[in-house]
């Protein structure tokens, strides 16, 4: 394994990155405004957001592929907001392979070790290192157009690691593959960054992806960044309604602020997890997995009202529609097995809802 090889390429320990106030404009258009973020030595932080949030903008600004009107990017001490892009040191995985057609598996991994003139035997152990890291012992003969969309991501990323980069980053790499070898690739993926402990900037417009990988989560919209936290923190306690609606599947409801300890909807009032600050126009966030009955929770707790509307099947869980008393539907998720003992009230029948007061998320407008 290269780590052991007396000959082996420096291996350069894991460093943080620094952005500090990077802007760029594509003429009149802001597709990144002031942005700002730390990213620790060896974390897995990814930037999500909607299509043309600044994502690949903010990644090919730290990769050196694109320039920055004003700010600055540092790695570890250096600054390197105007290094080319190979006197950076970092592994990059695009969305689309970027594989050379017309080289084998053995090739393409080896393309970065021969740009760094390392000697062909280390290239050779590296190689087959990278390739076992990523499962394709043995392939190394095979030729690009003979590989499975699955196999050729694994390529291109055995291609970024095989020189153990200090920095990975990485833009919507699984975006290709199905679900079912997305979700593989999103674990496996994760372990190999416990292995390694590169600094990895990872991009995708995924928010399931996000929160399954990542250490911490950079929400952008309109280049900027609007949340930086923790997945847990992210999905508990959007900053505003941006995030809420972005993030896992909320019913927003507009509610009024009473006082910063009480909102209300439809004439129901509400004690919210956190103090209600000033604000144009807030919105109560509901989570349909944090609803229950109201028979099945005690505590602080807030009782919502309403009418049985409807269920719908869904394989392991069931939805159930609400219907409050002013008019607006919210959807309560129950597990499949949870529901045994429920049986379908009639459709207009009255049902308690109940939310825990820490689940009460009420937020701002964006
Ligand atoms: N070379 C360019 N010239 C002009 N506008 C650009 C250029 N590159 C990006 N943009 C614009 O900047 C904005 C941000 O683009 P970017 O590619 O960073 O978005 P993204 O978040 O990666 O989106 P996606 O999820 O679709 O990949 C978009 O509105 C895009 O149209
Ligand atoms: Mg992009």
């Amino acid at each position: 394994m290269p780590r052991q090889s007396s000959t082996a390429v420096p291996h350069t320990a894991s460093v943080g990155i620094s952005i500090a106030n990077v802007s760029k404009r594509y003429g009149s258009f802001n597709a990144l405004d002031d942005v700002s973020l730390n990213v620790a030595s060896g974390e897995f932080l990814t930037l999500l957001g909607p299509s043309g949030s600044g994502k690949t903008t903010l990644l090919n600004i730290l990769a050196g592929f694109a320039t920055l009107d004003s700010g600055s990017v540092r790695f570890g001490d250096v600054d390197v907001s105007t290094l080319p892009p190979h006197k950076r040191g970092i592994g990059v995985v695009f969305q689309h392979y970027a594989l050379f057609p017309h080289m084998n598996v053995h090739d393409n991994v080896a393309f970065p070790l021969g740009i760094r003139n390392v000697p062909e035997r280390e290239r050779n152990d590296r190689v087959r290192w990278a390739l076992s890291l990523v499962q394709l012992e043995g392939l190394g003969s095979r030729r690009i157009s003979e590989l499975s969309g699955g196999q050729k991501q694994r390529v291109a990323l055995a291609r970024a690691i095989v020189f153990e980069p200090s920095i990975v980053l990485m833009d919507e790499p699984l975006s290709a593959l199905d679900k079912q070898l997305r979700e593989r690739m999103q674990l496996e993926l994760r372990k190999l960054h416990e292995k390694l402990r590169s600094t990895t900037v990872y991009v995708t417009h995924d928010q399931r992806e996000a929160l399954t990988m990542s250490d911490r989560i950079a929400v952008m919209n309109k280049g900027r960044i609007v949340q930086l936290d923790a997945p847990p923190t992210i999905y508990d306690h959007p900053v505003n309604s941006f995030v809420a609606d972005f993030i896992g599947e909320s019913t927003l409801m507009d509610v009024e602020r009473i006082h910063e300890g009480c909102v209300r909807l439809a004439n129901i009032d509400l004690k919210p997890a956190r103090p209600v600050p000033d604000a144009r126009r807030h919105f109560l966030a509901l989570r349909s997995e944090k609803l229950v009955f109201d028979d099945e929770v005690d505590g602080d707790v807030n009782i919502l009202p309403g009418t049985f509307e409807d269920a719908v099947f869904q394989g392991e869980s069931m939805l159930w529609i609400v219907r409050l008393p002013n008019g607006q539907r919210m959807s309560m998720r129950r597990l499949a097995n949870s529901n045994g003992h429920r049986v379908l009230p009639e459709v207009g029948a009255t049902v308690r809802l109940a939310i825990k007061v820490g689940n009460t998320v009420v937020v701002q407008d964006e």
